[in-house]
Parts: C-alpha cells; sequence; structure tokens
C-alpha cells in the first residue's frame, strides 16, 4: 500500500493536521446515476433581502441548506424580519422592520447581505450598511450601487467602513450601468420598486437569478417587466400595494455545471434532476467541443456523457449568458488533463486563479500570463492534500480529486459549505468514494 492510500485509514492520534474538517477522495471512480440539483444560493439570498420590502410573510421554496442562507437569515433578523428556516423553505416576516443598520461582523462574511442597502432605503427611507470588506477573488467594488441609489435620489455617504443612504422620497430614473454587475442591478431594482414613477435599467445583468428576483418581487405587488434582460422597467407602486408573496427558487445553475464536470473528470453518465437547461447553454457548448455527449430533456432534466477523450478547448468568462465565471475553476480541473492545451480568460475578477496553485500540486501544468491561464493537459492528476480558498475553487478540487489517481484531501472546507447543499453525499450518490471527516 502506498503512503498515500493509507491516509483514508482513521487516524489513530489526533494531530494538528487531522483537526480541520476535511474532504477525503479516492479519485478514479466513474460517476453514474441521477442527482437532484438544489434551489440557487445566488437567487434565494437576494430574495431573503427582497422580503423586507413588504410587510406581510413570505415563504421562498426550493431552498438549499446553506450557510450563507442562515447568514442571510442572521442579517435580516438583525433589521428585525422574524425569519424560519425549515426543511427546503423560509419564511420571513417582514411587517415590522425596527433597524435599519446591518452590521459589519454580518455583512463581512457575506457579500451578498449588502443587497438589503436598496429595500431598507427604499421601505426606511434610510440604511446603514457595513461595506463588505476585502475578498479573496478580487476587488469586488459598489460604485454602481452608489450611483445607482443616487441617479433615484438618495443620499449616499461612506463614513468609518459604513455606507450611510438617506432619501426622503426615491423617484424613478434611467440608470445606464457601465458594466451588467448582479449586486447594482439588484440593489436599484429592488429600491426603485418603492420609488415614484419608472425607473429604468439599462445595461443591467441578465442572470436568471435577476428573473427570479423580479419574478418574487412582482408577486409581492411590484411592477417589474424585463428581468432577465438588459432592460429593466420599475414602474414604482406604494408601500400599501406591497404584501407577503410565495415563490419557488430556481435550481442553482451552477451547482449543476459542477456536476457537469465532474462527470467528464471521472468518465461515466449522470442524470442532472430539476435543472434548467436554459440557464447553462454556454456551459453545455463548452462541455460539447470537448467531447462530452449531453442530451437535454425539458424542461429540467439534462443527461450527460464524458467522451473518450476530453479536447482542449478555449475559454473567456463573460456577464450571463457569456461562459460563467463560477465555472472557471471546474471546467480548469478538467482541461488539466485534456489532450492538448486549452486557455482560460477571466475578465469578471482579478484573482480568481486562486485553485491553480492547488492543481499544480496535484500534477497540473498551468502557466498564468495576466487574466489568462494556459493549461497544458497532462495525462493524470495526483492526489494530494490541497487547501480551498473560495467555494468555486473548493469545487474545482473535489472535481479534481474525483478524477485523479489515488487519495486527495480538500481542506477549507467552509468555502465549500457556503454554496454546496451535501456535495459529498450527492457525489457517494453517483458512486464516488468520497467522504468528509
Ligand atoms: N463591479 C464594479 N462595481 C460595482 C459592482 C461590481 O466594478 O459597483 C465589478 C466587480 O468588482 C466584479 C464584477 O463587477 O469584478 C462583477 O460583479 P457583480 O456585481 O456582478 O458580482 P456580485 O453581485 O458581487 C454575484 C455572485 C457571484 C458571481 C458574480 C458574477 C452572488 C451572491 N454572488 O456577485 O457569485 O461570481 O455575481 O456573476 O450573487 C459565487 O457564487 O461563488 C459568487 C462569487
Amino acid at each position: 500500500m502506498t503512503p498515500q492510500i493509507s491516509r483514508v485509514d482513521p487516524p489513530t492520534k489526533q494531530g494538528p493536521q487531522e483537526s480541520e474538517e476535511r474532504i477525503i477522495i479516492r479519485g478514479g471512480k466513474p460517476l453514474n446515476g441521477e442527482v437532484t440539483i438544489s434551489g440557487a444560493k445566488n437567487s434565494v439570498l437576494k430574495m431573503m433581502a427582497a422580503a423586507l420590502l413588504a410587510p406581510g410573510v413570505s415563504v421562498l421554496r426550493n431552498v438549499p441548506n446553506l450557510t450563507d442562507v442562515h447568514m442571510m437569515a442572521d442579517v435580516i433578523r438583525t433589521l428585525g424580519a422574524k425569519v424560519t428556516i425549515g426543511k427546503d423553505e423560509v419564511i420571513i416576516d417582514a411587517s415590522d422592520i425596527t433597524d435599519f443598520e446591518a452590521p459589519y461582523e454580518l455583512v463581512s462574511q457575506l457579500r451578498a447581505s449588502f443587497v438589503v442597502l436598496g429595500p431598507l432605503v427604499a421601505r426606511c427611507h434610510q440604511a446603514k450598511v457595513s461595506l463588505p470588506g476585502g475578498c479573496a477573488i478580487g476587488e469586488r467594488r459598489i460604485d454602481l450601487h452608489e450611483r445607482g441609489l443616487k441617479s433615484l435620489g438618495a443620499e449616499i455617504w461612506c463614513e468609518h467602513g459604513y455606507v450611510h443612504a438617506t432619501t426622503d422620497k426615491l423617484v424613478g430614473t434611467r440608470i445606464y450601468l457601465d458594466r451588467p454587475s448582479n449586486g447594482a442591478t439588484e440593489n436599484i431594482m429592488l429600491a426603485a420598486v418603492l420609488a415614484e414613477g419608472q425607473t429604468i435599467i439599462e445595461n443591467a445583468a441578465q442572470d436568471p437569478e435577476i428573473a427570479n428576483l423580479a419574478d418574487f418581487c412582482n408577486a409581492m405587488g411590484a411592477k417589474i417587466t424585463g428581468a432577465g434582460t438588459y432592460q429593466i422597467v420599475i414602474d414604482g407602486v406604494k408601500l400599501s400595494e406591497m404584501h407577503g408573496a410565495t415563490i419557488d427558487t430556481i435550481p442553482d445553475r451552477l451547482e449543476a455545471g459542477t456536476f457537469l464536470f465532474a462527470v467528464m473528470a471521472t468518465t461515466g453518465e449522470i442524470v442532472l434532476k430539476n435543472c434548467n437547461p436554459h440557464h447553462l447553454y454556454s456551459v453545455i457548448s463548452k462541455m460539447q467541443e470537448m467531447g462530452a455527449e449531453v442530451s437535454i430533456y425539458s424542461p429540467d432534466i439534462i443527461k450527460v456523457k464524458s467522451g473518450k477523450l476530453i479536447k482542449p478547448v478555449d475559454c473567456t468568462t463573460l456577464p450571463y449568458p457569456g461562459y460563467p465565471t463560477d465555472l472557471q475553476a471546474p471546467l480548469m480541473s478538467v482541461l488539466a488533463v485534456a489532450e492538448g492545451t486549452s486557455i482560460i480568460t477571466e475578465t469578471i475578477y482579478e484573482n480568481r486563479f486562486m485553485q491553480v496553485g492547488e492543481l499544480r500540486r496535484m500534477g497540473a501544468d498551468i502557466s498564468l500570463t495576466g487574466n489568462a491561464a494556459v493549461i497544458k493537459g497532462v495525462p493524470k492528476l495526483t492526489g494530494a492534500e490541497v487547501k480551498s480558498s473560495d467555494l468555486r475553487a473548493a469545487a474545482a478540487l473535489v472535481i479534481a480529486g474525483l478524477g485523479a489517481e489515488g487519495i486527495t484531501e480538500v481542506t477549507g472546507l467552509r468555502h465549500m459549505d457556503r454554496g454546496y447543499e451535501n456535495l459529498e453525499d450527492k457525489f457517494r450518490g453517483l458512486g464516488a468514494d468520497i467522504y468528509r471527516r
């Protein structure tokens, strides 16, 4: 038995190395079977913030059990909402908003919570929300959020690490975003729901999660059209016209993409249920170019079979409907063993190649030049101890480990638990040799 393989045996004594929770994978097992995709994290977090817009009780369904969901619940509880997290659903009673401050200790842990700014300023006419602070993957500015809310008539200033917003009333206007930021689109759209008159957001983010968010707002009494396209029109309504509502969270396209790449890394054939193929065209097209056989059974089933060989491809991350930055690292893990050289260009974040050093530890041949990664395919990766630095890097390392020869141990699991529900259980259900210790 090689020293590597002996690492899967339970440790006889606990040292500092063993104390950190880790996922242990014995790679090389083909994946086969069916997996059900959970609700989208990036949808549900924003809908939890949007629930603050309306007095009354809202119910979000198809909600994944993630640490981020629990953290967002804490944020909106701080503001006065009553939140109950049940199995697959979150119930929010936002009848009384008693505070308008989202503190640093919460917002710094969960950047998505910055999106309470829009609902707070719209409903309470004032907000004090901590600046989220640094992030491993890039600068993640908020200038477009600020400019958009200012255009609606809010006075905005930053002081002692907080964004303050105050207004007598918000008034609709036309707002052009320099880039289609998700967060800015969401904050402006949510604030505009209760503004006087019409707001038009040009060059809006077109992601399906924005459309889901608008559907929820509309169910609460808002008047939003065009969400999911580059132009969103919001006709402001009065607070008295808003009420709680029930909505289904859309399937998580990023979780679905993670499973699609995992089957390419390991070989096999899997069926994804409760996913939306329409949200994954850029990814499916890239996989087909790489040699995978992908069949779509509308409305919510994808079947994927890995090809015999993985063809190298070039890929540039772009705002939706372009190839998603969140699936850049998972793609890289597969291209690491392609039959030739691939280039991935990252255009969304300045620092989203954190997985590269770890993949190199597994034998990958990857070099970085500016915002491009040159990936020279090697015949195989070999298992190693690796540490994840962000959510999608964690997924990439698990995928690499599933395809690698020998044992891989992935640490830094707090990142993974923010965005993947029962990832190792789902992979085990597909035949992977994977567990958490
Ligand atoms: N940007 C600005 N100014 C702004 C806002 C954004 O320059 O005012 C820049 C950012 O610095 C970044 C780019 O625009 O370089 C994209 O930012 P965006 O606002 O679109 O991203 P986000 O809303 O902060 C969401 C997702 C991310 C996902 C991005 C891009 C959530 C909670 N997060 O972030 O998801 O990568 O959109 O699609 O919805 C993840 O799930 O792992 C994740 C990081």
